[in-house]
């Protein structure tokens, strides 16, 4: 697959009243044609940095920013604007117009790039119906919910045809349900309309339900990146581990025993795994901890298991070893938490 946008050794300074801040630190990415690219980070780690250097808002102060291969800092003014028309971007803050009704919010960037008014008015109806709000052409951005102002800006966004979509926590201001349902709504964009899709997010659970990869970025470098289920079976960075595993890692509780991880890799679901190896070794064993999701049918995320003495472990390791599960001895304690 073709790269659309390469980060090559890229940074960015700023420069402030009380001093420089390095805001992102030699990032290499290859964003590939037809994916769905996450980037993931706690607060101030540089994300939104990120997209803006990829659309060119910022200027990085290191590296270049490439799109289909051509580097953008050689670029003239002119020819960046072309790029920028490829780019649509949403934002946590939806960003609407509210003195125009939502068909006119659809319409703006449709009429600023040159498009006839009954063009831009045809145009944007057919987004409207393709984010399902036909019937609300007329209301304005105030009347609508949050969810329905994340689809008025997805129309707007990708109202000009571009090829890479920008979200910026696109659903961090909306409620569970309303979140599923504007990730299925760009998953389906990315699928049916064949828009590469940079998904920017503090939330695992965004990336794990849309992304094909992800990279995960702490204080303005990239900490790890691979493929969603390779990161979420076994996340190598410290801060993998902690916007993976979350807070079992983090108690106190004393538990007594031997205490094992377990890797699912997505070969295969946890189950027959667990079940199997209870009939097998004829041992009970306590589930401390499960973090474990179906990522395109296959289970992925790892459990923690406590087996009440060391003999009974070694049988535990022993079958876990014959049917090729990977695991590893831990030595902390965990907080018991129920499987999601
Ligand atoms: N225009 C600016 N001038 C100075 N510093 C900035 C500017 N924009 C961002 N920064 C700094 O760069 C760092 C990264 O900020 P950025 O907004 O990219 O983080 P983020 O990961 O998007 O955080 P959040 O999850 O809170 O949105 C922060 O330390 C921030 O204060
Ligand atoms: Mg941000």
């Amino acid at each position: 697959m073709d790269s659309i946008v390469s980060l090559k050794s890229m940074g960015k300074v700023f420069h402030t009243k009380n001093g420089d801040v390095k805001a992102l630190d030699d990032i290499n990415l290859d964003i590939k044609k037809g994916e769905i690219f996450g980037i993931i980070g706690l607060s101030g780690a540089g994300k939104s940095t990120l997209v803006r250097c990829i659309n060119y808002l910022e200027i990085p102060t290191e590296g270049d920013v490439f799109f289909e291969g051509k580097g953008l800092k050689t670029m003239t003014e002119a020819q960046i604007r072309d790029v920028r028309r490829n780019m649509g971007m949403i934002f946590q803050q939806f960003n609407l117009l509210s003195q125009r009704n939502i068909l006119k919010n659809v319409c703006f960037p449709l009429e600023i790039s040159g498009v006839g008014k009954a063009e831009a008015i045809k145009r944007a109806r057919e987004l409207l119906k393709l984010v399902g709000l036909s019937d609300r052409e007329k209301a304005y951005p105030a009347q609508l919910s949050g969810g329905q102002k994340q689809r008025v800006a997805i129309a707007r966004a990708i109202a000009t045809n571009p090829k890479l979509l920008l979200c910026d926590e696109a659903t961090s201001a909306l409620d569970p349900k309303t979140t599923k349902q504007i990730l299925e709504l760009v998953k389906d964009i990315n699928k049916n309309m064949g828009i590469t899709v940079i998904v920017i997010t503090h939330e695992m659970k965004v990336i794990e339900s849309i992304c094909d990869r992800v990279a995960i970025i702490e204080n303005s470098k990239i900490a790890e990146m691979g493929k969603v289920e390779d990161i979420f079976s076994n996340p190598k960075s410290d801060i993998g581990k902690k916007l993976i595993l979350g807070d079992a890692f983090q108690s106190k509780e004393i538990v007594s025993g031997v205490k094992l991880r377990i890797e699912f890799d997505g070969r295969s679901s946890f189950e027959p795994v667990l079940s199997n190896m209870i009939l097998s070794c004829g041992i009970p064993v306590n589930i401390l901890y499960a973090k474990t999701k179906d990522i395109g049918g296959a289970a992925v995320g790892h459990m923690i298991i406590q087996i009440s003495g060391e003999e009974e472990a070694l049988k535990v390791k022993r079958y876990m070893d014959s049917i090729g599960m990977i695991y590893h001895e831990v030595e902390f304690a965990e907080e018991k938490e129920e499987i999601e």
